[in-house]
């Protein structure tokens, strides 16, 4: 698959005829949304783990030296907690050109504190794309992260943003507190 998946993303036309629609953030877009919602609320999706197996070279990293950014991967009986935005159409522009560096919009059904359950869109990186790294020891992926930069900023503070709000969600993720544990004491020791 191309690693620009802007065009990819543009074709897809699910929701593109609806006034309004959610969109689940598990990311940067939990912590720095950047763009225009309606609402927002804590959900959930199930069957996607959050891992730190894709490749920034446009965010947090280069396409020389890239970073580690979050994508999910799918097993069954997990559950991933993050942030939907209410959201129109127009917003689709923005979406795609900041996940267009291995992201492709999937649909998937949203469930909300409250017990009600909405289908909507979340910009997945899968294996096949060319900016996958894939999976890696907790050290090795917190030393990655630790020397990565990019055009948004150190890689860093994607991770321990991340951890920071995830912990205000009261999330359950053992693989992002590892890494940013390990990440902190490598900092630490800098
Ligand atoms: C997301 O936050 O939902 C996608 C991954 C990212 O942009 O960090």
């Amino acid at each position: 698959m191309s690693i620009d998946t802007t065009q990819a993303n543009h074709e897809d036309g699910r929701f593109a005829n609806h006034e309004e629609l959610w969109l689940f953030g598990y990311g940067s877009l939990i912590y720095k949304a950047g763009f225009d919602y309606i609402r927002r609320a804590p959900a959930t999706i199930h069957g996607w783990q959050r891992r730190f197996w894709q490749g920034s070279h446009d965010h947090r990293g280069t396409p020389d030296a890239p970073g580690r950014v979050a994508t999910l991967v799918e097993r069954p009986g997990a559950a991933c907690v993050g942030m939907a935005y209410r959201i129109t159409p127009a917003v689709f522009d923005h979406l795609d050109h900041r996940e267009k560096n291995g992201y492709l919009r999937f649909a998937t059904p949203m469930h909300f504190a409250d017990g009600h359950v909405e289908e909507g869109l979340v910009y997945i990186a899968t294996s096949d794309n060319a900016a996958w790294l894939g999976d890696a020891s907790v050290n090795a992926i917190a030393k990655q992260i630790q020397r990565s930069c990019g055009p948004s900023g150190p890689n860093r503070d994607y991770v321990l943003d991340l951890a920071e709000a995830l912990r205000a969600l009261n999330a359950d993720d053992s693989h992002v507190y590892a890494i940013a544990r390990r990440l902190q004491a490598l900092i630490d020791t800098e």
